[in-house]
Order: C-alpha cells, then structure tokens, then sequence
C-alpha cells in the first residue's frame, strides 16, 4: 500500500466500472433502501436487493476491517470522505 493516491484514483473508476456493471445483476433494486420513518423494515436480505446498499456494505466493510487491523483511517468509512459535499451521518 505505498503509491498512495495516484494509483488508486486511477483505479478507483475501474473499480465502479465494474462493480456497477457486476453487481447490478443480481443486486437488482437501483439505489438505496427506503430510509425514513414511513419506511418498512428490512432485514440484511432483503437491504442487499438495493444496489446501494451491497455497493456500501462492499466498500465500507472492507475499509472497517482494514482501519481496524492498521490503526489507521486511510480507508474512507463516512459518507463526505466518498461523496463531496456529503454531510456524515
Ligand atoms: C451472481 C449474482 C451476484 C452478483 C453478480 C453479486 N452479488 Fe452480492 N450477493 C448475491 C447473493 C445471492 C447474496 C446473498 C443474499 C442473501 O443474504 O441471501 C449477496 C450478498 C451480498 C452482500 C451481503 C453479504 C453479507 O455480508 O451478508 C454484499 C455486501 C454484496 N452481495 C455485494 C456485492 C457487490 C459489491 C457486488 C459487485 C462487485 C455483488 N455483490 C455482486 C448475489 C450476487
Ligand atoms: C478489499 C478491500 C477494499 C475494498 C473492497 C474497497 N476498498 Fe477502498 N480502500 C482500501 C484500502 C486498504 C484503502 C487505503 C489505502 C491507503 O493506504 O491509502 C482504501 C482507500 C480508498 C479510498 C481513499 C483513497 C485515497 O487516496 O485517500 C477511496 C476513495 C476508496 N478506497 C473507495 C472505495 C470504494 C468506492 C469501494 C467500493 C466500490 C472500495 N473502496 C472498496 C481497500 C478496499
Ligand atoms: C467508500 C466510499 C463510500 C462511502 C463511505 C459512502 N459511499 Fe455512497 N456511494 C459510493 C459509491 C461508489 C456509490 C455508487 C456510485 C454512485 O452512484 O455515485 C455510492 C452511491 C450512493 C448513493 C446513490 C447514488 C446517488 O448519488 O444517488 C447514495 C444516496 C449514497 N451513496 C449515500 C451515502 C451515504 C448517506 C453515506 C454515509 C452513510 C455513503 N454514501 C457512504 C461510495 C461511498
């Protein structure tokens, strides 16, 4: 994990290249769960049909994992480090 930045921005776009043509497949729903308080609850299942929220789990949970067992933040886990202009919730 050297040549920070760089490589990883350039591959960042292959990335979501691929993951949205993959994961769209299966992970049919576009977008994210209903959020909200009218919204009905889901389980892990039935979250995972939105396209969104697989893309998240995917991304963050690797990141969590990585943070954790590095003691660092390099990896990006809230909403403003992925979306500009994001607020984090
Ligand atoms: C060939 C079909 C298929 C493709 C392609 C696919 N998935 Fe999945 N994915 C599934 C199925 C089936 C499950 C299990 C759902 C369940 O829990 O019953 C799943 C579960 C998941 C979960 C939840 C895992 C957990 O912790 O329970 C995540 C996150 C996920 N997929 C992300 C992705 C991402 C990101 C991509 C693209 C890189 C992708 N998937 C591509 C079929 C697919
Ligand atoms: C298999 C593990 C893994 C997965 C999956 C993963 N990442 Fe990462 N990501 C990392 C690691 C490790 C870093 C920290 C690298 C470093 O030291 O700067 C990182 C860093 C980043 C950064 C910060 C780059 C920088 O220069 O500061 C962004 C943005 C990012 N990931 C986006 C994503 C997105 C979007 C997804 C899902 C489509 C994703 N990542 C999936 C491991 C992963
Ligand atoms: C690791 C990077 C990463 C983090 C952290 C992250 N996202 Fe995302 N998000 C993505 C990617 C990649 C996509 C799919 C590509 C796209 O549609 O822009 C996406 C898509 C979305 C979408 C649907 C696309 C759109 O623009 O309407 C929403 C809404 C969203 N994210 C909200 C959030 C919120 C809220 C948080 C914090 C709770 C968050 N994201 C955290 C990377 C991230």
């Amino acid at each position: 994990m050297n040549k920070k930045g760089s490589k990883l921005q350039g591959e960042l776009s292959g990335i979501l290249t691929w993951a949205v043509k993959g994961c769209i497949e299966c992970h049919k729903k576009p977008g994210e769960a209903p959020k909200g308080k009218d919204a009905p609850k889901l389980d892990k299942k039935a979250k995972m049909e939105y396209f969104v929220e697989a893309l998240h789990e995917n991304c963050r949970g690797c990141h969590k994992a990585y943070n954790k067992e590095f003691k660092t933040k390099a990896a990006p886990t809230t909403c403003a480090k992925c979306h500009q202009g994001a607020k984090d919730e």
